[in-house]
């Protein structure tokens, strides 16, 4: 890559964006010249382990005075939108905005729709769709090795918008991102639970449900079941593990692949008619490339206009209508017919109307 221009780079956030901040540092691709944290103590930390870039804590005061190509947002969810716009405003080229993009629908299409129009190159960070594990699933399912898919079934702690938004997006991800048909939701809050905040019913500035359960079914036929938060009920899943976060089984005609939450080993087992029976399969986890690089280094391909990227915003505003099509179905207990004609955080609507 020597000779190319190294892409003028910040982050704000420097809670998941140290990971970030880490990355640029070793990529060729960037030149992180700046850190913004309202806790300067933070920034000052992650400063130290890459390449000691200027600190600020106030993101406006950063953008108007690096002069930045590109900045990556890892705020709070509450904050992605304003500070998307923001950036656009300072004439950056390219964001990485944290997942889930936003809250409300209408803002997250806003901010993909004002990044087309001023050439922005738009990246949302559902990096699971690029790592081995996820890619390996999904060849092997294109393979046809269980036969024809016909249901995806996804478990993962925490709220479904949150941590959830993940596992849309993989089964998505997996389903050759496939249009969804229609979604049904329900979801529920205990207040008598707090988040690390130690702020009940709330989670990154937004509300939150304590379990979440939906279907959704997509025009190619396959269906999708999921459930999030404490409807991973805690002591179950010690007793059976494998029942973990970002879990995701696959059924087939011929065969079932099972995608064993976070940090099992095997990562993926397969039950297939020429095994008979489950066996884990290999995956190259050493390829010399961490799954995040790849994710930057594509991020800045995508800048310069040479290949889309596989995070776009475009297809992360997919998954976000569905993440809020199942809020919507609980708040209206019914069945939502895609696309989403709601604009609005529906769980903000319940807590509103006192209903959840
Ligand atoms: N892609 C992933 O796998 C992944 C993993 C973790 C978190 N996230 C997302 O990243 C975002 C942040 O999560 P986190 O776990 O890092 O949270 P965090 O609370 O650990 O870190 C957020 C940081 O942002 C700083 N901050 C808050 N408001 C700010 C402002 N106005 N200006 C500058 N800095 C400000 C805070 O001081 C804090 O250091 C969330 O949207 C979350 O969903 C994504």
């Amino acid at each position: 890559m020597s000779g190319r221009k190294k892409l003028r780079s910040a982050v704000v956030g420097c809670g998941m964006g140290s990971n970030h901040a880490e990355n640029m540092f070793k990529s060729n691709e960037f030149d992180l010249v700046s850190l913004c944290d309202l806790k300067r103590e933070t920034a000052v930390k992650v400063a130290a382990n890459t390449g000691e870039p200027e600190i600020f804590t106030e993101y406006e005061k950063m953008l108007a005075e690096m002069d930045v190509d590109v900045i990556v947002i890892a705020t709070p969810t509450l904050l992605h939108a304003s500070m998307t716009l923001k950036a656009i405003d300072y004439n950056v080229k390219g964001i990485y905005c944290e997942k889930p993009m936003t809250v409300d629908f209408g803002e997250a299409k806003r901010m993909v729709k004002t990044c087309k129009e001023k050439g922005v190159a738009l990246v949302v960070g559902h990096q699971r769709r690029m790592n081995t594990t996820f890619q390996t699933m999904r060849d092997l399912i294109e393979d046809g090795i269980i036969g024809e898919v016909y249901l995806m079934r996804g478990l993962c702690a925490g709220d479904f918008l949150s941590d959830g938004t993940h596992t849309v997006d993989t089964i998505r991800h997996l389903n050759g991102d496939s249009e969804a048909e229609f979604v049904l939701g329900q979801v529920h809050r205990d207040l008598d639970t707090a988040d690390k905040s130690g702020e009940t019913g709330k989670r990154f500035g937004h509300a939150v449900e304590s379990g979440a359960m939906s279907v959704m079914h997509f025009v190619n036929g396959v269906r999708a079941e999921i459930f999030t938060g404490d409807l991973r009920v805690q002591g179950y899943n010690e007793k059976y593990p494998g029942w973990a976060y970002q879990d995701i089984e696959i059924l087939g005609t011929e065969g079932r692949l099972w995608r064993n939450g976070d940090g099992a080993d095997p990562q993926i087992t397969i039950w297939d008619k020429q095994a008979g029976g489950w066996r884990g399969i290999e995956i190259d986890k050493n390829n010399g490339v961490s799954d995040f690089v790849n994710v930057f280094d594509q991020f800045a391909y995508f800048i310069k206009n040479e290949k889309e990227h596989p995070l776009n915003g475009k297809n992360a505003l997919k998954t976000h209508e569905l993440v809020m099509a199942v809020y919507e179905s609980a708040r209206l207990n019914k069945k939502i017919e895609l696309p989403l004609q709601q604009d609005h955080f529906p769980l903000k609507l319940m807590e509103e109307e006192e209903r959840l």
